[in-house]
């Protein structure tokens, strides 16, 4: 009756140590069983997956880099576009600005008398002189009747954006002349810049052939005379040098303004 209990091992060292092997056996052959049941290869850096797991890794991390980096040049490219854009646009601003900032001194005067160009073609262009001045060509002239010396009756053409007068022809001359009052001498822009060298104000070339000195003119007289004055000798309107610090009416010149 007590074999089956020592076959067991309950009672003996010998059967207790195995029953402990048998025990210990049989927890191993459960945990293995247990493993069984799972996929534990991934974990095994010896597996055949293994590698395959690292290289698609790999790969992924070059197409992001890809990715990464062509998004970067995208950018790149879109910010050259915009600041490309920003800077014409910037561009045209501040040329209309400047163009508008010429018309605005241009039209310091409050009016303009406008003409037509070619009347009969479909011309946008309108040329203009300030109310009160003259058109001749492609100039308008202003008959200033205050008196001063010729330094401030350029600088009052000036301060209107114009110049003393500058005379090129006769027609130019006869054009103004029919206007002015034969009693008066009218500053014109000629002035002698030293030892008889004279100077157009609009640094346009003095043409010897092209001047209408009165005969005898100019005679720097007492050796002060440098600056000129048309006036009307012998019924005729033609030059004369005077000293420049001389009271005389004057004569402004200035371009057309086109619109
Ligand atoms: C003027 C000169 C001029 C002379 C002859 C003088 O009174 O000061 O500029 O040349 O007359 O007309
Ligand atoms: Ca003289």
């Amino acid at each position: 009756c007590l074999r089956p209990v020592l076959k067991k091992g309950w009672h003996t060292s010998e059967g207790r140590g195995r029953f402990l092997h048998n025990t210990f056996s049989e927890n191993i052959y459960t945990n293995k069983s247990l493993m069984n049941k799972f996929d534990f290869s991934d974990m095994d850096a010896d597996s055949p997956r293994a590698p395959q797991k690292k290289t698609m890794s790999h790969e992924s991390c070059q197409k992001f880099s890809k990715l990464l980096f062509t998004s970067f040049i995208i950018l790149l490219l879109l910010l050259k576009i915009l600041f490309s854009v920003a800077l014409i646009t910037l561009f045209q601003k501040h040329s209309q600005f400047l163009d508008e900032k010429a018309i605005t001194k241009e039209l310091n005067h409050t009016e303009l008398e406008c003409t037509k160009q070619h009347p009969l073609l479909k011309d946008k262009v309108w040329s203009c002189c300030p109310k009160h001045w003259k058109p001749f060509s492609s100039h308008c002239y202003f008959i200033s009747t205050d008196s001063a010396s010729w330094s401030e009756s350029e600088e009052k053409c000036s301060s209107m954006g114009a110049h003393l007068m500058v005379i090129h022809s006769q027609e130019e001359q006869d054009f103004i002349t029919k206007t002015l009052d034969s009693q008066a001498a009218y500053y014109i822009g000629l002035s002698d810049a030293g030892h008889r060298q004279w100077r157009w104000v609009d640094q346009t070339p003095y043409n010897e052939s092209a001047t209408f000195w009165h005969p005898g003119e100019p005679n720097n007289d007492k050796n002060n005379e440098e600056c000129v004055v048309i006036r009307h000798l012998s019924s005729k309107w033609d030059w004369n040098d005077i000293p420049c610090n001389c009271m005389r009416k004057s004569v402004c010149q200035m371009k057309k303004i086109y619109l």
